[in-house]
């Protein structure tokens, strides 16, 4: 018989809706989101719609939808750096990548996250690329920080 990973996923389950949660995170856990696949079988083995678990899924922050980025870019939409014109460079990083705040590009290189303080409230505004914090940002520099990205990484 082939290997078939759901069956690993819902080891030790019962099938009952109200461990809709737990399958859900284990799924995450394993494969980083919850693809329409994974939604589709566990609404099948659940006897849940899939209208209902996104809507459950949507609730909770932890839970993403498409797969991660290579790259994950952090925008701080915490107070100092909203008034500082966080909003804006999320914009700009929305337009730029083609995606919403919790998507990934197309090509999995950049994964866009809103976040609520980076820390460093003083250097505002304030995004992160992967581990880097880059200060006193501008929706030209982000610009930039893109273009130089991408000349390093086709060198
Ligand atoms: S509010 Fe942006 S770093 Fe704190």
């Amino acid at each position: 018989m082939p290997f078939d990973p759901f069956a690993e996923i819902v080891r030790g389950f019962e099938g009952e809706p109200a461990e809709l949660i737990p399958i859900l995170q284990r799924v995450q856990a394993i494969y980083g989101y919850l693809s329409p696949e994974s939604v589709g079988r566990i609404s099948r083995w659940l006897r849940i719609s899939e209208n209902e678990i996104f809507g459950v899924a949507t609730f909770f922050a932890q839970f993403r939808f498409s797969q991660p980025g290579e790259h994950v870019i952090k925008v701080c939409l915490g107070t100092a750096c909203h008034v500082k014109g966080g909003e804006q460079i999320l914009d700009v990083l929305k337009r730029r990548l083609d995606i919403q705040p919790g998507e990934s590009t197309a090509d999995g290189r950049y994964q866009l996250e809103r976040v609520a303080c980076l820390g460093c409230c003083a250097l505002a505004p304030v995004l992160a690329i992967d581990e880097k914090v880059y200060a006193d940002t501008s929706v030209l520099r982000v610009h930039q920080m893109l273009e130089e990205r991408e000349n390093r990484e086709d060198a």
